[in-house]
């Protein structure tokens, strides 16, 4: 296929190295490794050393490493751990933040259901928070705060770190989703100091259907999917040997590549966002530098998302309006709104998402293609005529 695939947030494409990970245990080591025999056993070792590579890669320890489904899973099951923990102590606020991933936001939602207070901390225009708004919002029944590493539409990275101090200086749990960050950023848990963290493997080019939640050792999660005796009883089910191979193949190798990746990714980056800020009426979403390597997400007034997905994929560009899980619903994104883009703006978002896999070239090719494309739908659009008559007013100056 002869595309240009910028999605990345998405998805990414698996590495050579993740597939040749994965496939023995796809082959001849089968085995569950529950059982006792060779077979089951050879899928044993392959669990005990993924978990071994997994943790070396995030500075934690091999027990504190708890393999799931996906970072949705691992999402869900941090907020059980810390909503239960703090139930057990008459705590029940608990704090995040309003551009989380639905897998927080709906959790979180659940949660409040069963008689948890949850206060979602506004952001700022460019979609951060500050380790001072935690601090104030943090109550003496406060059981647990989380707060993502970045975000997965406009990359805005958070001050984990001062957020995590904070926490534990107030003896408050403290959980990241690290889904977007995890193979992307330097990420070393012991030194976030954080108690609990989400990713997942698809993310850093591993295969989908596979993640991890870290635990630190103080603590222990609470369990959602109940059955067997797998990952100490906190997770059961068969695992998915040749999944989490792979991901901890994939791990080590993004964690290995990110000085190369970053400074690779943030040039294409900001030459991105250099070339579309050309485009007249067009804003960048999140902060100009502090933001993921690959992250690029601007709006374009006048026009709609889907709009100019939908031209760009004709020219071969793979590209997406926002996150992936709320593509196909008409609501603007949640995450635009929070950072106080009006819902007609934030209808006009294109996000793209670098790999090491593009190049200079391709970024001209796609500055080029998102201008005509820009240029054309605003020529079909009767709000963009308005907007140029003088019959109402610009937002995006
Ligand atoms: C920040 C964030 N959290 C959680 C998830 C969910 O991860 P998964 O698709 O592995 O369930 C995603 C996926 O896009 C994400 O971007």
């Amino acid at each position: 296929m002869n595309t240009i695939y910028v999605d990345n947030a998405a998805t990414t494409k698996m590495s050579k190295t993740a597939i040749n990970a994965m496939m023995p245990y796809l082959d001849e080591c089968y085995g569950n490794p529950s059982s006792l025999h060779t077979v089951g056993q050879l899928a044993q070792e392959a669990l005990v050393k993924a978990r071994e590579d997994m943790a070396k890669a995030l500075g934690a320890e091999p027990r504190e490493i708890f393999f799931m489904s996906g970072g949705s899973e691992a999402d869900n099951q941090a907020l059980l751990t810390g909503a239960e923990r703090g139930a057990l102590k008459g705590k029940k606020h608990i704090i995040s933040q309003k551009t989380e991933h639905h897998a927080i936001l709906h959790s979180l939602r659940r949660l409040e259901k069963q008689g948890f207070e949850i206060e979602l901390l506004d952001v700022d225009e460019f979609g951060n928070v500050t380790a001072e708004q935690v601090k104030n919002a943090i109550r003496e029944d406060t059981a647990l705060v989380t707060i993502m590493t970045a975000n997965n539409e406009i990359g805005t990275i958070m001050p984990i770190k001062e957020i995590a101090a904070v926490c534990h200086e107030k003896g408050v749990l403290f959980h990241t989703d690290a889904v977007q960050a995890a193979g992307h950023i330097p990420m070393n848990v012991k030194e976030i100091g954080c108690d609990m963290l989400s990713l997942s493997a698809h993310k850093f080019h591993g295969p989908k259907g596979v993640g991890a939640l870290y635990v630190s050792k103080k603590l222990f999660p609470s369990t959602l999917i109940e059955g067997g005796a797998q990952e100490r009883g906190r997770r059961a089910g068969t695992e998915n040997i040749a999944g989490i191979s792979a991901m901890a193949a994939a791990l080590s190798e993004a964690v290995a590549k990110i000085p190369e990746n970053t400074s690779k990714l943030t040039a294409m980056r900001d030459r991105l966002i250099e070339g579309l800020s050309e485009i007249p009426h067009s804003i960048l979403n999140g902060d100009k530098t502090n933001r993921l390597p690959g992250n690029v997400n601007m709006c374009f007034e006048g026009i709609e998302g889907e709009s100019i997905l939908l031209l760009l994929d004709a020219k071969g560009i793979c590209a997406s309006s926002g996150s992936a899980c709320t593509s196909g619903s008409l609501d603007p994104s949640h995450v635009l709104l929070a950072i106080g883009r009006p819902h007609e703006v934030a209808h006009g978002s294109l996000r793209l998402t670098l790999s090491e896999e593009n190049t200079p070239e391709q970024i001209e090719f796609i500055i080029k293609s998102v201008k005509e494309v820009v240029e054309y739908l605003r020529g079909m659009s009767p709000v963009w005529q308005d907007l140029q008559e003088g019959k109402k007013k610009y937002v995006i100056q």
